[in-house]
């Protein structure tokens, strides 16, 4: 019997036992007291079927821990928890909150390699169960992140549109553009508007830059969004972005992402998985 070495569960047995044979005591002996005792005493006038009722004095320790709990009521909605918002919950958020801006001050200064091997943890764990291990989106549960933040995904979002994360110039409506306008905006905005800094089709910038117009309407000429009016899409490319999407949450067509900033993630964390998920995409 394995369970009987561990000492917590014998140290349990043990007090189990002892208050079995506390209790069999207690109520042996209030038993035995209530068959023999023949107090005498003041009898109330009340008097139910024969039953009466001993006029005894309030015992003291009883009558203290009644005016003591009343006490402690009164304290505890006018300088406890209600209205001084001492909560056990509160208490944990401020500990999380300690020891976040430890790691967070641990990890100021992180170089590729450790928002890499951080990404992939918190990746792991918070968004592989939607978006899947390898990050493809599970046959369509959520966005494929291998295919996502690349100038094709452009191009697609460009012929698909985007919504689901609520701008207040609500969506990005589908079919902006043809496909080869759309090529070829794409090789602009990835060339000189996005952090990448590249494109696939140099040949196409200029036929993109006069196409521009059509998306600074909303993205601005810079194509930072207006003030968070639509996507700052010159982060794409970039950890910021996704740290963007991770703050406004998205509605896909299948399931909702939920918003990633109720302090389950640190700013660390987020930049690692930024940077994590942009090195999926080939
Ligand atoms: C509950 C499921 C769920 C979880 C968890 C989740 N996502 Fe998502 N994610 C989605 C859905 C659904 C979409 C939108 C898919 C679509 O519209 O095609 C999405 C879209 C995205 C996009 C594309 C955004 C865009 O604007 O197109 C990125 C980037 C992303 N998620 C990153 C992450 C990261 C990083 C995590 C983990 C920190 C994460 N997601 C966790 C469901 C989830
Ligand atoms: C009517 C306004 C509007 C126009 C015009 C527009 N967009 Fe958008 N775009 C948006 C909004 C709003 C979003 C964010 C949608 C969401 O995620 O909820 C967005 C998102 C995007 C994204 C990010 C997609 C993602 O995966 O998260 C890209 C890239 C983009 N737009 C490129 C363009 C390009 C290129 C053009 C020009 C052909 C363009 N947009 C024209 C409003 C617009």
């Amino acid at each position: 019997m394995n369970w009987l070495n561990d000492n917590v569960v014998l140290l349990t047995l043990i007090a189990a036992a002892a208050i079995i044979i506390l209790t069999v005591g207690v109520v042996g002996k209030y038993m035995k007291q209530m068959q023999n005792d023949k107090s005498g005493g003041e009898l109330a006038k009340e008097n139910w079927d024969g039953i009466g009722e001993y006029k005894n004095p309030l015992p003291i320790g009883w009558a203290l821990s009644f005016l003591g709990t009343i006490v402690w009521g009164l304290w505890y909605v006018l300088a406890g928890y209600p209205l001084n918002s001492y909560s056990q919950i509160g208490e944990y958020n401020e500990e999380v909150k300690e020891h976040s801006t430890r790691f967070e001050s641990k990890f100021s200064n992180p170089d590729k390699a450790t928002l890499m091997g951080m990404g992939e943890g918190v990746f792991l764990v918070q968004c592989a169960p939607c978006h899947g291990v390898i990050g493809d989106g599970i046959n369509g549960k959520a966005a494929n992140l291998t295919k996502w933040g690349t100038e094709e995904a452009v191009v697609a979002t460009i012929l698909n549109g985007a919504k689901g994360s609520n701008y207040p110039m609500g969506e990005m409506p589908a079919g902006l553009l043809d496909a080869a306008s759309a090529k070829a905006v794409a090789a602009f905005m990835m060339q000189e508007i996005s952090s990448v800094k590249k494109t696939k089709n140099a040949a196409l910038v200029e036929e993109g830059r006069a196409l521009w117009a059509t998306c600074s309407a909303c993205h601005g000429e810079d194509g930072k969004g207006m003030d968070g009016s639509a996507a700052n899409i010159s982060n794409y490319g970039d950890a910021k972005f996704v740290v963007n999407v991770l703050g406004m949450g998205k509605k896909g067509a299948i399931g909702s992402m939920p918003k990633f900033n109720d302090g389950r993630l640190t700013n660390v964390q987020k930049l690692a998985v930024g940077t994590y998920v942009n090195s999926l995409a080939k």
